[in-house]
């Protein structure tokens, strides 16, 4: 039977009254701090004897995967203007309505995402005026919010083990394009935000099975140094127009990230310094490597000693990948490529690219948060959504250009060809975003 079939009680159930997202306004205890961020917010840079008061609050609340979404009308009370250029509006004062989004992720800053103020009665508001709201989906996004999850479940040849699975699994994919919406909305490059093959994963369980919040504060070895390039960085370059990359991998269910990131480094590095690419083992160094937490994590820096002392790594085909810890069965004279020292690279962006076009790709870790729902396009999340002391996964730089007047890092990633560009995410260069230069290094074939 064809998974989207389960949904059909699940239809009727979204029908009118029954999904939960009409709620009425209320007013509600838990409205009130949401309500005192945007009251901060909207009287930002004023005397404090002019700023606005709240008096009352309204609103409803959306779980999301990442946080809460507050949609919120509040009554303000502007005091009089003296001076006049204390207020913000000076036509305004008096009794205000306003409507407020106030997005609150868990592990970053609220933002207001909306405001809109007007006087009591007005018909400006967008939410009442008949425009599209945010929040909730109106019943015909019902109806069509099914027809992308059937979608996914084809495209993606998921199914489910039943039917309380299935709608738990809708449930969670509905809030996952609110927040890919939200994505889209403050996405300051040219990025598409929406379903990939992950809307279908809480935010908890993506972390847990594909991210690694603990990759930068495991202890890791320092490393040197790398000497500077020799030359200006080109304005574009890419090693997969020269044979240095392999084809993209999958790391499965297991955050083994640092391993791809390591191996697709070594496989440039060979490539580069004897002309053969190789795709080298990641089970190897899942298995091996006792510095590094398998699939519960492990660094870059930890990986290339634990290559050097385990004498080399072997080939995808001679030690293959599968997705969880098992015993070592390395054998020495089974490497095909070693490596002799490793080094740490520049924060700069501008050295980065240098660096990369002279000696090859470059592991990298970052802070994935545009990654769950990312699409196709220069990707630069809003920045106090990813911030780069929260890094989070580990990937490899093969190149950079720029595309429509954007530059942009091409990232390799390693969940599979059926994510993002053919498997590759493309990430705004020259702002640090997400975290993009702070733990950049190679490991050095002599
Ligand atoms: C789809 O998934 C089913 C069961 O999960 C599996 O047996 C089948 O081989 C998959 N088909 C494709 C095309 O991947
Ligand atoms: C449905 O599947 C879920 C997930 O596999 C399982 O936890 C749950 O017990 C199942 N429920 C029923 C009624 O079989
Ligand atoms: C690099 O490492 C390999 C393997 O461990 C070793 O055979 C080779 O001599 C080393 N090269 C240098 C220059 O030390």
């Amino acid at each position: 039977m064809a998974a989207w079939l389960l949904l059909l009680p699940i239809l009727s159930s979204l029908l009118p009254g029954g999904d939960g997202w009409h709620l009425p306004l209320a007013s509600d205890p838990t409205l009130e701090a949401p309500a005192q961020f945007a009251m901060e917010v909207y009287n930002r840079g004023r005397h404090p004897g002019a700023a606005a008061v709240l008096q009352s609050v309204q609103g409803r609340s959306l779980k999301m995967a990442h946080g809460v979404l507050y949609s919120l009308e509040v009554t303000l009370h502007e005091p009089p203007c003296s001076p006049p250029t204390a207020c913000k509006d000076p036509q305004s004062s008096g009794t205000l309505h306003c409507r407020f989004e106030v997005l609150d992720q868990m592990w970053a800053k609220q933002t207001l995402l909306k405001q809109d103020c007007g006087q009591p009665g007005a018909q400006h508001l967008p939410w009442s005026s008949g425009d599209q709201p945010p929040v909730p989906p109106s019943q015909g996004d019902s109806v069509q919010l099914i027809t992308l999850f059937k979608d996914f479940l084809t495209t993606y040849n998921k199914s489910y083990a039943n039917a309380t699975e299935t709608q738990r699994r809708l449930g969670i994919f509905a809030q996952n394009l609110e927040l890919a919406r939200q994505m889209q909305e403050l996405d300051q490059g040219s990025a598409e935000y929406g379903v990939t093959k992950f809307s279908d994963l809480t935010e908890e369980e993506f972390r847990t099975f594909y991210l690694n919040p603990l990759l930068s504060s495991l202890p890791g070895q320092a490393l040197r140094p790398a000497p500077p390039a020799k030359g200006p960085a080109p304005a574009a370059w890419d090693w997969r127009d020269h044979g240095a990359v392999t084809e993209v991998k999958n790391q499965g269910m297991c955050g083994s990230c640092w391993a791809f990131s390591v191996t697709g480094n070594v496989e440039g590095q060979w490539f580069l310094r004897h002309g053969t690419l190789l795709a080298l083992s990641e089970q190897e160094l899942v298995d091996c490597d006792t510095l590094d937490h398998a699939c519960g994590g492990g660094l870059p820096s930890n990986a290339y000693t634990a290559i050097e002392r385990l004498g080399g790594l072997e080939t995808e085909k001679d030690y293959s990948y599968e997705g969880h810890k098992e015993r070592c069965t390395f054998s020495p004279d089974k490497a095909r490529a070693y490596i002799n020292s490793s080094v740490d690279l520049s924060r700069d962006e501008e050295e980065l690219a240098a660096w990369l076009a002279e000696n090859g790709p470059i592991s990298i870790a970052l802070n994935a948060f545009g990654m769950q729902f990312y699409r196709r396009g220069v990707s630069h999340p809003f920045r106090p959504l990813c911030s780069p002391w929260f890094i989070d996964h580990a990937v490899l730089i093969v190149g950079y250009g720029n595309r429509l007047g954007l530059p942009f890092w091409a990232i390799k990633n390693s969940w599979g060809q059926d994510w993002g560009e053919e498997g590759y995410y493309y990430l705004y260069r020259g702002a640090r975003a997400c975290g993009v230069n702070a733990m950049a290094s190679s490991a050095i074939v002599d």
